[in-house]
């Protein structure tokens, strides 16, 4: 199947071409786009690493990930097109000479150069500096880099600043995956192109929202990432600050990048800081040890392969979170995300606020709030909790809590639902900027997270420990509780 196609053919270089993300998550992603005819016809993919290897030998790498991954997904058509895009150049990252390779290769009459960095941020710099110096880029040409962006304000700065002298803001697309979730994306339709809830998204409606974010995985063999990283700055830093943003955010005037980047920085500005004074009132950091995951008896964090044992690092945190504007005063948002717990649950709950008087308090005393949970995996979907009158003759009204339920896999049956990174390669193809971050909004959000790692990191308090294939410690339970309310299970 091949449809037409409507950006500029380009030359995607892939740094770190033989590394964890380009085998598991681009090279599958690329191979989805070209089965379904979304890869310009002339666009060709490099992969630039330091082995030594042929581009032969890359793309037998490449056709062993797909049937890793994708296993009978693969068809023979597809993938003999798709490999003739695929070569390979070896080249030391460090080595500035190295980079010579690329001036004989890169086409820049006919194709866009986008250079995606797969590799560790230590080598930013140095691919910069490699870049310019080689003379391979012009203003058309783009770069695509990933989290981890920095692990404090000052590294992210640092970052930005070496990118910064190389390629001009509009050339930047710095990528939270989760932004490519179908779901995410599509908290703006139901915000903003359903009057039901354009007019009661605020304080007056609504009692406090929730945002869940857990996996039942670990750490997955990445102890030295994650050890120096944490819950906080691997997980909240980005993707739950940015489900955030969208869900509180002020109607953008259009879909443009800028006018939702604009939107999306008022509400990073105005989330309270949270500091020595008040972290134990507002944040749980929790560690998983020993527990069971379906059933299956999985080691600690301190029992991880590679592990320290007098680690520190959170694989938990919960947090209360306030925004100082006129929309959401008084309004708590919960936030938590873990690793370990007893599934893979991501959702937002938006819990409106109780009725002011309950005429049915004969049958129903404690009139239950209306509840809205979108789900954003697994089971994407939307449910509204309400009550109903239970059908019956009996004389007496009954009421009932009862779910409106919309399942998008059962609404959208014949629409492919794309995975994040595919919807990103192909907008950074394109050249939309809409979809990812601005170096304002990430370094707004270092600013608010450094400030909480701090207050962790003067008050000494180490995480509370929970078992494996649990929602957490139970602090995280008594963090709602003082507010007389409860997660949502
Ligand atoms: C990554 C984190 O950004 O997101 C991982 O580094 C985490 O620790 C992953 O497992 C979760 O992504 P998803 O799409 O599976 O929810």
């Amino acid at each position: 199947m091949t449809k037409q196609t409507t950006y500029q053919p380009c030359d995607l270089v892939i740094y770190g071409a033989l590394g964890d993300l380009s085998k598991r998550k681009l090279l599958i992603s690329l191979y989805r786009l070209e089965k379904h005819g979304l890869i310009e016809a002339d666009t060709r993919i490099i992969g630039v690493d330091r082995l030594d290897e042929t581009s032969q030998g890359f793309i037998d790498i490449a056709q062993k990930s797909l049937q890793a991954f994708l296993g009978n997904e693969i068809d023979d058509a597809i993938w003999q097109r798709f490999s003739r895009r695929l070569s390979y150049l070896q080249i030391d990252l460090t080595r500035l000479e190295q980079y010579q390779q690329l001036n004989a290769v890169i086409d820049r009459a006919k194709r866009i150069m986008v250079n995606y960095f797969a590799v560790s941020p230590l080598l930013f710099k140095n691919i910069c500096h490699g870049l310019q110096g080689c003379g391979v880029l012009n203003g058309e040409s783009r770069m695509v880099m990933e989290k981890p962006i920095g692990h404090d304000l000052q590294s992210s700065r640092e970052i930005n600043d070496v990118v910064a002298s190389v390629f001009q803001e509009r050339q930047v697309f710095r990528i939270d995956h989760y932004l490519g979730k179908e779901t995410v994306l599509n908290l703006l339709a139901l915000r903003f192109a359903n009057s039901i809830f354009t007019t009661n998204w605020n304080h007056d409606t609504i009692d406090h929202i929730q945002i869940t974010v857990g996996e039942d995985i670990g750490i997955e063999g990445r102890w030295d990432y994650f050890d120096q990283s944490g819950q906080l700055r691997d997980m909240l830093q980005n993707h739950l600050l940015q489900i955030l943003t969208f869900v509180a955010m002020e109607p953008p005037a259009d879909l443009s990048a800028a006018s939702i980047r604009a939107e999306k920085i008022k509400v990073l500005k105005a989330l309270r800081p949270i500091t020595l004074r008040n972290v134990d009132e507002k944040t749980v950091r929790g560690q998983y040890t020993t527990g069971f995951i379906k059933g299956s008896a999985v080691p600690g964090y301190l029992e991880e392969d590679g592990a320290n044992p007098g680690s520190s690092t959170e694989t938990f945190v919960a947090i209360r979170v306030d925004i100082d504007n006129w929309r959401w005063a008084g309004v708590p948002f919960y936030m938590r995300t873990g690793k370990r717990m007893p599934g893979k649950r991501t959702e937002i709950v938006v819990n409106f606020k109780q009725l002011p008087h309950n005429i049915f308090k004969d049958s129903f005393p404690d009139l239950p709030a209306n509840k809205l949970v979108i789900h954003l995996q697994p089971n994407e979907g939307i449910d509204i909790m309400m009550l109903n009158k239970v059908p019956g003759i009996d004389g007496n009204i009954k009421l009932q809590q009862t779910k409106l339920d919309l399942s998008f896999y059962e609404a959208f049956k014949k629409n492919l639902i794309f995975g994040g990174y595919e919807k990103l390669i192909l907008e950074a193809m394109r050249g939309n900027p809409t979809l990812f971050l601005s170096r304002e909004e990430i370094e707004q959000a270092w600013t608010w997270v450094d400030s909480i790692q701090d207050a962790w990191a003067n008050n000494h308090t180490p995480p509370r420990p929970y078992p494996a294939g649990n929602w957490g410690p139970v602090a995280s339970v008594a963090l709602l509780a003082r507010d007389n309310r409860a997660w949502e299970e």
